[in-house]
């Protein structure tokens, strides 16, 4: 017996586009590719987006190595996504850019109406600052000795080798990545989203949206330790949006990141007569989103994302796809491990088709 025709709108993680697609992405890329057309041949429509993410610090800085703007990086390295799924055989209807006016007016949208429900303050932090490059690092620009188990050239958020978690400031031997020089701490205000206020609609997300037991569990274990309300501001000089009403604040990439979704329909919606934006994003009709992405952002795409979209008036995805990793030697294939296998090297001797 045939179902009646559904209206599927089905996302897959957006890369970043510091560097070049590798088969770990791949694997996400064309698992969704698989069940997008698995919807098409049920009669459905689906329709499947996607974007470059290319805010945020790693960009920024791999930009100015080169001696060329974050902008021109991730253009030509877009192209090269571009070209993977297209030789691969991944059938997106849209790849659009984070950095893109669609992405800025939809995360300043959300970003004043969760200001509006009261679900955003600002707070003063101190954080590690270095002072040669007139810059706040984040924490993986941070190296020193892991404070437990003493193992040298560790990240300044958690030990490589035994995984315990800490703040730069706890390192023995701090030094900045960028300028090799001893970091101080500095403070700065910083923009808030209380997530601990939604532990509730997130329960109830996660009754309704049928997800499989490995993320239940998981959720079950953030709902246990208790959410923690989420820093979504980021100092200049810093490669993202600014937020409104201040003059050297960003929006964390982290929170236009997955707007970008919702901004690359909307640029779709824009060249298609036949979509409706609102059809899609605002509660109110029976049309159904989908994420799929790796197990390594689960906590911003099953509790952040989730929460921002519930807060600020748009829909929640009706489920989500959390997927293992592609590994090399036990470890997951990665750019910043150096492990890739890069996705035109396997097109340029073998027949993905
Ligand atoms: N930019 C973020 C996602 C933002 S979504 C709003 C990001 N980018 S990424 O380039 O690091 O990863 C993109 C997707 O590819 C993620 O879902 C990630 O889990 C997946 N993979 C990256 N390496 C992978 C493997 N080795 N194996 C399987 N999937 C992998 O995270
Ligand atoms: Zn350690």
């Amino acid at each position: 017996m045939s179902e009646a025709p559904r209206k599927i709108l089905v996302t897959s993680a957006l890369p970043y586009v510091n560097g070049l697609p590798h088969m770990g992405h791949m694997v996400e890329y064309i698992q969704t590719d698989i069940w997008v057309r698995f919807q098409k041949l049920r009669g459905h429509t689906c329709l499947y987006v996607c974007a470059a993410d290319a805010h945020g610090t790693p960009i920024m800085l791999k930009a100015r190595e080169l001696g060329i703007t974050p902008e021109e990086l991730t253009a030509t390295n877009s192209k090269e996504f571009v070209s993977a799924f297209e030789d691969f055989g991944v059938d997106m209807d849209n790849f659009h850019t984070t950095h893109s006016p669609e992405n800025e007016a939809l995360t300043v949208e959300m970003f004043e109406a969760l200001r509006e429900a009261g679900d955003i303050y600002t707070k003063t932090i101190e954080q590690a600052y270095d002072e040669q490059e007139g810059m706040f690092l984040p924490d993986r620009f941070v190296r020193g000795t892991c404070p437990f188990c003493k193992t040298p050239d560790q990240y300044g958020d958690a030990c490589e080798n035994c995984s315990k978690t800490y703040t730069p400031a706890d390192l023995i031997d701090p030094v900045s990545v960028v300028s090799g020089t001893t970091p101080v701490l500095r403070e700065s205000e910083h923009y808030f989203f209380r997530l601990g206020n939604y532990e509730e609609r997130l329960r109830k997300w996660m009754g309704a949206s049928r997800l499989d037991r490995n993320a239940v569990a998981k959720l079950e274990e953030w709902f246990e330790a208790g959410l923690q309300d989420w820093d979504i501001s980021r100092d200049a000089p810093y490669f993202g949006f600014r937020i409104p009403g201040t003059e050297d604040k960003y929006f964390y990439v982290w929170l236009d990141a997955p707007v970008g979704y919702p901004a690359s329909f909307r640029n779709l919606c824009d060249r298609r007569d036949d979509l409706d934006f609102d059809e899609y994003w605002r509660p109110g009709s029976d049309t159904e989103v989908y994420h799929f992405f790796g197990m390594d952002i689960m906590y911003f795409l099953m509790l952040f994302w989730p929460a921002v979209l519930e807060g600020s008036g748009f829909r929640t995805p009706r489920s989500v796809f959390a997927h293992g990793f592609l590994t090399v030697n036990g470890l997951m294939m990665s750019t910043s491990r150096g492990t890739v296998i890069k996705a035109r090297t396997y097109l340029d001797n073998l027949d993905p088709s």
